[in-house]
């Protein structure tokens, strides 16, 4: 019987063709008449967990979209990892910009093109293909393995952050391996130890009770269009400053010993605004690059919608206006507490001629993982042998909820072993996974749990 490297090298087209159509399936968590296909997805990855040998598979109904659970737990006094990864995806809108549909997945070069492919099936898919390999060579793992996958994890990971506290026993763990995260370029492993946390929110605001003749009413009615406008300019400043008061009160300071370490990170950062095709890099002028993009928090509108969209001219005041509009947080900023205090800061801005409303949706605390813990040195040297090369440690400036309810709920630290590139476009169109570091993940997973073993 060959060894898992070899296995898995020998069936890279049958790894390739199994995700292809886990990602045929649109997943898109967000979009309730997308309910039966995200359920399909759940369904889809347990039955690959069973023929991979995990034991004890189950889909868990939660309110809203189902967990998958798997585990596999003979290895004795051997550590136990607990793996997360997310099924649901982002939703895939434009879709004229896609090159190929975003859920028919396509080859070009070396890329898989779909959504998904990236963030996070191709990621989780990983894990499920490393385990097979093992098992089916040596018939055991070197340690106790328990996933975990999610299918809320895009829209903010609710039912998860319920089910965890209720079932410590279950999810109890050593560490916590997620693949959902980039590497520094292709050549340049990265072990993200930083993550930053989210509060989401919705601003509704209505003026009149019906949409109005400008001209008529013009002047005379307040426009809640010009009021969105007003509202969304006061909360941050020309230079990235938040405005809302308080905001900043909880900011755990960069020490200088961070600072120093994020400004070694090897950010090129001519290839990174090419990247993003703007201008120049904008943010905080007291802060470095890298330090706005992870150790920084921030304030975005994602969407404004309101008024006469459509092609033409049409002279009209809306009745009703909305905003969506997210904060990135860092250390140690409460989710909850920020949303109180954005609420109250546009309560105060809100002028009595309409009427104001914010709706704090999902949330998820920042997080900073320990990086002296041996899962550290295992994954370490894992992407070594895997990639030649050693991973760096960096901050990301994305969300992943879980990580800190690992941390909070069952005191488990979180390796975040990535392989998705920066360049692969994930929540956007064309998202694609460099197909190398698909199975090179699987290798790396493979090294992991026997380094860790
Ligand atoms: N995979 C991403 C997190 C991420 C983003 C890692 C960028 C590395 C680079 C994850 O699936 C994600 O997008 N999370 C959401 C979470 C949010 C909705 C709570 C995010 O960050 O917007
Ligand atoms: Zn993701």
């Amino acid at each position: 019987m060959s060894d898992p490297i070899a296995y898995v090298r020998e069936r890279q087209r049958e790894s390739l063709a199994e995700l292809i159509d886990f990602l045929r399936i649109p997943s898109i968590s967000t979009q309730p008449e997308q309910q039966a296909e995200t359920a399909a997805a759940a369904q889809w990855l347990a039955d690959k967990m069973k023929q991979a040998g995990l034991e004890n598979v189950e889909i868990i109904p939660t309110p809203h979209h189902p967990l998958v659970y798997a585990d596999w737990l003979h290895a004795g006094d051997a550590p136990t990892v607990l793996i997360y990864g997310h099924y649901d995806v982002q939703p895939a809108e434009p879709l004229d910009l896609w090159e190929s549909p975003p859920f028919e997945p396509t080859v070009r070069d070396d890329y898989l093109y779909a959504r998904g492919s990236s963030d996070d099936k191709g990621q989780v898919y990983i894990h499920v293909k490393a385990v097979e390999a093992i098992l089916k060579c040596y018939g055991r793992l070197p340690v106790n393995v328990k996933f975990i996958v999610e299918g809320e994890e895009e829209i903010g990971g609710e039912s998860l952050s319920h089910f965890i506290p209720q079932n410590k026993a279950k999810l109890a763990a050593d560490v916590a391996l997620v693949s959902d995260t980039a590497m520094v370029s292709a050549q340049q492993p990265a072990i993200v130890y930083g993550l930053r946390g989210l509060c989401y929110a919705f601003i509704d605001i209505t003026g009149p009770k019906r949409d109005l003749h400008s001209g008529s009413f013009g002047g005379g009615i307040n426009n809640p269009l010009n009021v969105l406008a007003h509202i969304i300019a006061k909360l941050k400043d020309e230079d990235g400053r938040i405005l809302i008061p308080g905001f900043y009160d909880e900011v755990r300071p960069l020490t200088g010993q961070e600072r120093h370490i994020l400004a070694q990170f090897p950010l090129d950062e001519a290839a990174w605004l090419a990247e993003t095709g703007a201008p120049e890099p904008w943010g905080e002028p007291e802060f470095t690059l890298v330090e706005r993009l992870g150790a920084r928090p921030t304030l975005d509108v994602h969407g404004i919608i309101g008024g006469y969209t459509g092609a033409g001219a049409k002279t009209v005041l809306p009745s009703k206006v909305h905003a969506k509009v997210s904060m990135r947080l860092v250390p140690d900023q409460d989710p909850e507490e920020i949303g109180r205090l954005l609420k109250a800061y546009i309560a105060e801005l809100a002028p009595p001629s309409v009427t104001v409303e914010v709706t704090v949706g999902h949330g998820a605390p920042a997080s900073i993982t320990d990086f002296n813990i041996p899962a550290m040195q295992a994954a370490a040297q894992a992407y070594a042998t895997a990639f030649g090369q050693e991973p760096v440690f960096m901050r990301e400036g994305g969300s992943i909820p879980v990580v800190s309810a690992f941390q909070s709920d069952l005191g488990v630290e979180t390796v975040l072993m990535g392989f998705g590139l920066p360049s692969d476009q994930i929540h956007a169109p064309n998202e694609r996974f460099y197909l190398p570091n698909f199975y090179r993940g699987i290798e790396t997973s493979i090294h992991f749990l026997q380094n860790l073993g």
